[in-house]
């Protein structure tokens, strides 16, 4: 059996990790989250106490060792093998990481690990550009989306159930401002394949989507 590239793609908070990350142990494929990879560039600058500019992290990007250690229902994530994985999380790097992955160099320092992990097939890749940019032939690709409204309700819900304080209002209006960076930005802007798959997950639960996605995937 030919095991796929599957790409998923799609704005803040549509469920596309949670979706990936079942999918992928369904069919026992490798799950990449590449939004990780760009928040631990956005990290490593924040540790770095240094003003943005575009040369400093591309440096930054260009000289960190990213790797994944997948473990039960946690996918873990290193920097030059310290682990990141909450901290990639927090609302500072959150905040800063559009601006990060905006640039061309920081971009193509990710690319080209996205692909040399996803070139033997096997793999769910979730982001903004894999179905438009790094995996432009990938066998599946799905545009997962919901209503603004409705992706916020649920980071919402995830968040109070971490115990962490947040405001719905506050967070719609964060939600919709990384969209419109993410979507406006001149390189691989998020933008749905002409040849994906659109979902809109705003009425439908995390098994409904991934079910769907697992019978697309058998039916290739
Ligand atoms: O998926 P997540 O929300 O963790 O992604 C964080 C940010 O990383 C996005 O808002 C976007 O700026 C950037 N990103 C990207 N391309 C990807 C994945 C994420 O530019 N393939």
């Amino acid at each position: 059996e030919k095991k796929l590239v599957v790409a998923i793609d799609g704005p803040a908070g549509a469920g596309k990790s949670t979706i990936a990350k079942l999918a992928a142990e369904e069919l026992d494929y490798i799950y990449i989250d590449t939004g990780a990879m760009y928040r631990s560039v956005a990290w490593k600058f924040l540790q770095s106490k240094q003003d943005f500019s575009p040369e400093l992290v591309s440096k930054l990007a260009a000289e960190m060792t990213i790797t994944f250690k997948q473990e039960a229902k946690l996918n873990r994530v290193f920097v030059d093998g310290l682990e990141v994985t909450d901290e990639i999380r927090t609302l500072e790097v959150t905040e800063i990481v559009s601006k990060v992955s905006a640039v061309g160099a920081v971009r193509e320092a990710m690319v080209a690990q996205q692909r040399r992990m996803g070139e033997a097939g096997g793999v769910v890749m979730d982001g903004r550009d894999i179905g438009t940019v790094v995996f432009p032939h990938a066998d599946l690709k799905i545009f997962l989306t919901a209503s603004a409204e409705e992706r916020a309700s649920r980071r919402y819900k995830e968040m109070l159930a971490k115990g962490m304080q947040v405001d719905l209002k506050q967070l719609q209006s964060d939600i919709e401002a990384r969209d419109k960076q993410d979507c406006e930005r001149k390189i691989a802007p998020l933008c749905c394949a002409e040849d994906a798959i659109f979902l809109d997950s705003s009425n439908m639960s995390i098994q409904e989507v991934a079910s769907q996605i697992l019978t697309l995937v058998q039916e290739h």
